[in-house]
Protein backbone atom coordinates (compact mmCIF):
# COMPACT_ATOMS: atom_id res chain seq x y z
CA UNK A 1 0.00 0.00 0.00
CA UNK A 2 1.39 3.73 -0.90
CA UNK A 3 0.67 6.90 -0.38
CA UNK A 4 1.70 9.63 -3.05
CA UNK A 5 4.32 11.98 -2.66
CA UNK A 6 3.75 15.65 -4.21
CA UNK A 7 6.06 16.36 -7.20
CA UNK A 8 7.09 13.14 -7.07
CA UNK A 9 6.72 9.80 -8.75
CA UNK A 10 7.76 7.55 -6.08
CA UNK A 11 5.08 6.34 -3.35
CA UNK A 12 6.15 5.87 0.42
CA UNK A 13 5.18 1.69 0.76
CA UNK A 14 3.40 1.17 4.28
CA UNK A 15 3.78 -2.52 5.52
CA UNK A 16 2.42 -3.86 8.70
CA UNK A 17 6.01 -4.33 10.76
CA UNK A 18 7.07 -7.49 10.61
CA UNK A 19 10.15 -8.37 13.37
CA UNK A 20 11.71 -10.62 11.51
CA UNK A 21 11.63 -8.43 7.71
CA UNK A 22 11.72 -4.68 9.59
CA UNK A 23 13.69 -5.38 12.80
CA UNK A 24 17.51 -5.32 11.41
CA UNK A 25 20.49 -2.59 10.87
CA UNK A 26 18.16 0.23 9.39
CA UNK A 27 15.66 0.08 12.38
CA UNK A 28 18.42 0.40 15.09
CA UNK A 29 20.38 2.99 13.44
CA UNK A 30 16.77 5.21 14.00
CA UNK A 31 17.95 4.72 18.32
CA UNK A 32 21.35 5.92 17.74
CA UNK A 33 20.33 9.09 16.33
CA UNK A 34 19.79 11.70 19.32
CA UNK A 35 17.12 13.40 17.65
CA UNK A 36 14.79 11.13 17.32
CA UNK A 37 15.25 9.66 20.97
CA UNK A 38 14.94 13.35 22.52
CA UNK A 39 11.55 14.01 22.59
CA UNK A 40 9.98 10.43 22.76
CA UNK A 41 10.32 10.19 26.99
CA UNK A 42 12.16 7.19 27.00
CA UNK A 43 15.14 7.42 29.27
CA UNK A 44 16.39 3.56 28.36
CA UNK A 45 17.00 4.06 25.17
CA UNK A 46 19.37 7.00 25.43
CA UNK A 47 22.32 5.45 26.99
CA UNK A 48 23.49 2.78 24.89
CA UNK A 49 20.80 1.35 22.94
CA UNK A 50 20.26 -1.94 23.82
CA UNK A 51 18.64 -4.38 21.25
CA UNK A 52 16.87 -6.85 23.38
CA UNK A 53 15.12 -3.86 25.38
CA UNK A 54 13.65 -2.53 21.55
CA UNK A 55 12.89 -6.48 20.14
CA UNK A 56 10.83 -6.77 23.59
CA UNK A 57 8.40 -3.74 22.42
CA UNK A 58 8.35 -4.87 18.93
CA UNK A 59 7.58 -8.22 20.31
CA UNK A 60 4.44 -7.25 22.80
CA UNK A 61 3.44 -4.72 19.97
CA UNK A 62 3.39 -7.60 17.29
CA UNK A 63 1.41 -9.54 19.75
CA UNK A 64 -0.90 -6.64 21.14
CA UNK A 65 -4.68 -6.80 19.79
CA UNK A 66 -4.49 -3.13 20.68
CA UNK A 67 -1.92 -2.18 18.85
CA UNK A 68 -0.82 -1.88 14.84
CA UNK A 69 2.77 -0.73 13.66
CA UNK A 70 3.79 0.38 9.83
CA UNK A 71 7.18 0.48 8.24
CA UNK A 72 7.40 3.02 5.77
CA UNK A 73 9.71 2.62 3.23
CA UNK A 74 11.02 4.88 0.25
CA UNK A 75 12.65 2.78 -2.88
CA UNK A 76 13.87 0.29 -0.54
CA UNK A 77 15.03 2.51 2.26
CA UNK A 78 13.27 2.71 5.82
CA UNK A 79 12.02 6.13 6.34
CA UNK A 80 9.83 6.07 9.58
CA UNK A 81 7.67 4.13 11.46
CA UNK A 82 4.24 4.85 12.58
CA UNK A 83 1.87 3.52 15.01
CA UNK A 84 -1.51 3.49 15.84
CA UNK A 85 -1.64 2.31 19.81
CA UNK A 86 -3.96 1.62 22.71
CA UNK A 87 -6.54 1.17 20.05
CA UNK A 88 -9.94 0.69 22.30
CA UNK A 89 -12.67 -0.77 20.34
CA UNK A 90 -15.68 0.07 22.95
CA UNK A 91 -14.75 4.19 22.90
CA UNK A 92 -13.52 4.31 19.54
CA UNK A 93 -9.93 5.61 19.70
CA UNK A 94 -6.67 5.45 19.60
CA UNK A 95 -3.07 7.02 19.76
CA UNK A 96 -1.11 7.83 17.24
CA UNK A 97 2.36 8.00 17.28
CA UNK A 98 5.32 8.33 14.26
CA UNK A 99 9.52 8.70 14.52
CA UNK A 100 10.82 10.10 10.98
CA UNK A 101 14.21 8.11 12.35
CA UNK A 102 15.76 8.42 9.15
CA UNK A 103 17.30 11.95 9.45
CA UNK A 104 17.24 12.40 5.00
CA UNK A 105 13.68 12.15 5.15
CA UNK A 106 12.72 14.59 8.12
CA UNK A 107 11.99 18.46 7.27
CA UNK A 108 10.31 17.27 3.99
CA UNK A 109 6.55 17.54 5.39
CA UNK A 110 6.50 13.92 5.24
CA UNK A 111 4.84 13.29 8.85
CA UNK A 112 1.57 14.73 7.70
CA UNK A 113 1.47 12.50 4.40
CA UNK A 114 2.22 9.29 7.07
CA UNK A 115 -0.38 10.11 9.38
CA UNK A 116 -3.08 11.25 7.05
CA UNK A 117 -2.52 7.43 5.62
CA UNK A 118 -2.85 5.93 8.99
CA UNK A 119 -5.49 8.00 9.89
CA UNK A 120 -7.70 6.83 7.07
CA UNK A 121 -7.29 3.70 8.24
CA UNK A 122 -8.08 4.44 11.96
CA UNK A 123 -11.03 6.00 10.90
CA UNK A 124 -12.01 4.05 7.75
CA UNK A 125 -10.71 0.28 8.87
CA UNK A 126 -11.15 0.47 12.26
CA UNK A 127 -14.33 2.12 12.17
CA UNK A 128 -12.89 4.60 15.32
CA UNK A 129 -13.84 7.97 16.03
CA UNK A 130 -10.98 9.73 17.40
CA UNK A 131 -7.59 9.83 17.42
CA UNK A 132 -5.22 10.97 20.26
CA UNK A 133 -1.82 12.34 20.20
CA UNK A 134 0.52 14.25 22.46
CA UNK A 135 3.85 15.80 22.07
CA UNK A 136 6.53 17.64 24.42
CA UNK A 137 5.80 21.41 23.70
CA UNK A 138 9.21 22.01 22.25
CA UNK A 139 8.86 19.69 19.62
CA UNK A 140 7.60 22.16 17.11
CA UNK A 141 7.81 20.09 13.97
CA UNK A 142 5.27 17.30 16.13
CA UNK A 143 2.80 20.22 17.01
CA UNK A 144 3.03 21.87 13.71
CA UNK A 145 1.89 18.29 11.92
CA UNK A 146 -0.92 17.72 14.40
CA UNK A 147 -2.51 21.38 14.04
CA UNK A 148 -2.10 20.73 10.13
CA UNK A 149 -3.68 17.58 10.14
CA UNK A 150 -6.58 19.32 11.97
CA UNK A 151 -6.04 17.66 15.55
CA UNK A 152 -7.44 20.14 18.22
CA UNK A 153 -5.11 21.11 21.57
CA UNK A 154 -7.19 19.52 24.30
CA UNK A 155 -5.14 20.38 27.25
CA UNK A 156 -1.78 20.68 28.43
CA UNK A 157 0.01 18.47 31.36
CA UNK A 158 2.53 21.22 32.63
CA UNK A 159 6.52 20.69 32.97
CA UNK A 160 5.66 16.62 32.65
CA UNK A 161 8.60 15.72 30.68
CA UNK A 162 12.29 16.25 31.00
CA UNK A 163 14.56 17.28 28.17
CA UNK A 164 18.34 18.24 29.18
CA UNK A 165 17.85 18.53 32.90
CA UNK A 166 14.60 20.88 32.01
CA UNK A 167 10.74 19.99 32.28
CA UNK A 168 8.67 20.55 29.40
CA UNK A 169 4.60 20.64 29.23
CA UNK A 170 3.28 17.86 26.98
CA UNK A 171 0.47 18.80 24.67
CA UNK A 172 -2.40 16.74 24.39
CA UNK A 173 -4.34 16.59 20.90
CA UNK A 174 -7.26 15.08 19.45
CA UNK A 175 -8.46 14.67 16.05
CA UNK A 176 -12.41 13.18 15.46
CA UNK A 177 -13.73 11.53 12.23
CA UNK A 178 -15.88 13.96 10.43
CA UNK A 179 -19.65 13.34 10.28
CA UNK A 180 -20.52 10.81 7.05
C1 LIG B 1 8.37 15.18 14.64
C2 LIG B 1 8.47 14.59 13.23
C3 LIG B 1 7.53 13.41 13.10
C4 LIG B 1 8.06 15.71 12.24
O1 LIG B 1 8.13 15.20 10.94
P1 LIG B 1 8.68 16.02 9.67
O2 LIG B 1 8.06 15.47 8.46
O3 LIG B 1 10.17 16.02 9.74
O4 LIG B 1 8.11 17.46 9.96
P2 LIG B 1 8.55 18.81 9.24
O5 LIG B 1 9.98 19.13 9.54
O6 LIG B 1 8.15 18.73 7.82
O7 LIG B 1 7.72 19.89 10.05
C5 LIG B 1 6.32 19.94 10.12
C6 LIG B 1 5.93 21.42 10.19
O8 LIG B 1 6.62 22.05 11.28
C7 LIG B 1 7.37 23.17 10.82
N1 LIG B 1 8.60 23.27 11.62
C8 LIG B 1 9.51 22.28 11.87
N2 LIG B 1 10.49 22.77 12.66
C9 LIG B 1 10.20 24.07 12.89
C10 LIG B 1 10.83 25.11 13.64
N3 LIG B 1 11.97 24.89 14.30
N4 LIG B 1 10.23 26.33 13.68
C11 LIG B 1 9.07 26.55 13.02
N5 LIG B 1 8.41 25.61 12.30
C12 LIG B 1 8.98 24.39 12.23
C13 LIG B 1 7.65 22.87 9.37
O9 LIG B 1 7.91 24.06 8.64
C14 LIG B 1 6.35 22.19 8.96
O10 LIG B 1 5.36 23.18 8.79
P3 LIG B 1 4.42 23.23 7.47
O11 LIG B 1 3.90 21.82 7.28
O12 LIG B 1 3.36 24.19 7.82
O13 LIG B 1 5.34 23.63 6.38
C15 LIG B 1 9.94 14.16 12.90
O14 LIG B 1 10.80 15.26 13.01
C16 LIG B 1 10.44 13.04 13.82
O15 LIG B 1 10.13 11.88 13.59
N6 LIG B 1 11.20 13.39 14.86
C17 LIG B 1 11.77 12.41 15.79
C18 LIG B 1 10.75 11.62 16.59
C19 LIG B 1 9.65 12.44 17.22
O16 LIG B 1 9.89 13.52 17.75
N7 LIG B 1 8.43 11.92 17.14
C20 LIG B 1 7.28 12.51 17.77
C21 LIG B 1 7.25 12.10 19.21
S1 LIG B 1 5.76 12.59 19.96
Amino acid sequence: MGAGLPGKKEKLQFSFFNHKKHFGKEYLAFFKDYENLKYLNRPEYMKKINPNLLKEYIDKISKSKNDIMWAVHLNKELVATVKLGQIDYYNGYCDLGIMIGNKKYRGKGFAKIICKYVINYAFNKLNLRRIEGSCISKNIAMNKTFKNLGFKLEGQMIKRNKIEKRYFDRNIYALFRKKK
